[in-house]
């Protein structure tokens, strides 16, 4: 039986990936070596890294004057990372509180500097984007959380500001089309839309550090690992080479404006279902909906395990919601296939009818 694989992170990834991943485990380009048994400073690996950066550059558009670093310790060591490299002592930062992942960003911020939470949704379950927002004069960075992928809301513009700009991306990352320009950092766990879990993507503007007036121990520093091309240390050398198939897969299908298209036209196929559907409704407010990871519950709680056991019976894995909104979740990133999601709206109507 087809699975549809609808599980948060890590996700689905393209089968074409896995494939050659797989391959690759076992022989890398006939090598007769895994490519998980070969040095990080082998002439083959140093290529995946290269074309790794190179693949990110392209596929994100990103100018001169940034650097791309394939780092560990996953978004959540970029919350305190990001404010050792960029606030100084003393300093002040701006922050927007969209969720969970934000407000974890925001307590180890707090480690290190005057942290503003300058907006916050916690008054309403974190279900809405809040759009108005003053931030101190004296502030170095504004950070937000690009997509909320427990709380199913996305911020579909940047933030409205002058202040420069830090972004967690890792849930939307590469799903559509960013202007770089405005970040002084962006920062995302590639287990989403960009490859396994254990390598973690980070751009960031080179002019924006050096100025904190901080030591930074050396695996923290960001400007240490750009000196060493991110292998200052070992890199998760089969994490990056998955990635780069998956950026190749991306770009070869048409880049990020090609799979921005897709992505939308996939989330507008559910969103109707959920407005449509006299059993459903979303969670988050209309306009602040995640195109990554719709949220919706059945109106009838009492219906949740036959809806659940039913969308089990018919292939479709990981929709149960996450314990903070309850109800389901439905994460569709890059990878998944249209025909998945046509497969839980059909499931959703035929759950409809046999009610009624
Ligand atoms: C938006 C966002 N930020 C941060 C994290 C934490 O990432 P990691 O597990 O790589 O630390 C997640 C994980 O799901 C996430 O969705």
């Amino acid at each position: 039986m087809k699975i549809h694989n609808y599980s948060a992170g890590p996700c689905i990834l393209p089968k074409s990936v896995f494939k050659k991943a797989a391959e690759s485990l076992v022989n890398y380009n006939e090598s007769g070596l895994s490519i998980a048994e070969i040095s990080h400073r082998s002439k083959e690996f140093m290529a995946v890294m290269e074309n790794s950066v190179k693949l990110v550059k392209d596929l994100m558009k990103v100018p001169e004057g940034y650097e791309i670093l394939f780092l560990q310790g996953g978004a959540s060591m970029q919350f305190y990372m990001s404010g050792l490299n960029l606030l100084p002592e003393q300093g002040t930062a701006a922050y927007i509180n969209t969720g969970t992942w934000s407000s974890k960003a925001i307590k180890e911020a707090k480690l290190l500097g005057n942290i503003h939470e300058v907006a916050s949704s916690k008054n309403e379950n974190f279900s809405y984007i809040p759009k108005k927002f003053d931030v101190p004069h004296n502030a170095s960075f504004l950070h937000y959380t690009s997509n909320n992928t427990i709380f199913g809301t996305q911020f579909k513009e940047a933030p409205n500001t002058d202040l420069r700009l830090v972004c967690d991306m890792s849930s939307d990352i590469m799903t559509k089309e960013v202007d770089i320009k405005k970040y002084d950092l962006i920062y995302a766990g590639a287990q989403k839309n960009l490859g396994p879990a254990g390598v973690t993507l980070v751009i960031v503007k080179k002019d924006a550090l050096g100025k904190t007036g901080r030591t930074i121990p050396s695996m923290l520093d960001y400007q240490v690992h750009i000196d060493k091309e991110s292998m200052f240390n070992t890199p998760p050398c089969f994490s990056i080479y998955t990635t780069m198939l998956t950026m190749e897969w991306l770009k070869e299908i048409g880049g990020v404006e090609e799979i921005q298209k897709r992505n939308l036209t996939k989330s507008s196929l559910l969103y109707d279902e959920i407005d449509r559907n006299s059993l459903f409704e979303g969670t988050a407010k209309t306009e602040d909906r995640s195109v990554m990871n719709p949220t919706f519950i059945l109106r009838d709680k009492l219906l949740n395990d036959e809806f659940l056991q039913r969308s089990i019976d018919a292939g479709i894995s990981g929709i149960k919601g996450h314990r903070s909104v309850g109800g389901f979740r439905a994460s569709m990133y890059n990878a998944l296939d249209i025909k998945s999601v046509e497969a839980l709206v059909n499931l959703m109507r035929d759950f409809e009818k046999s009610k009624g």
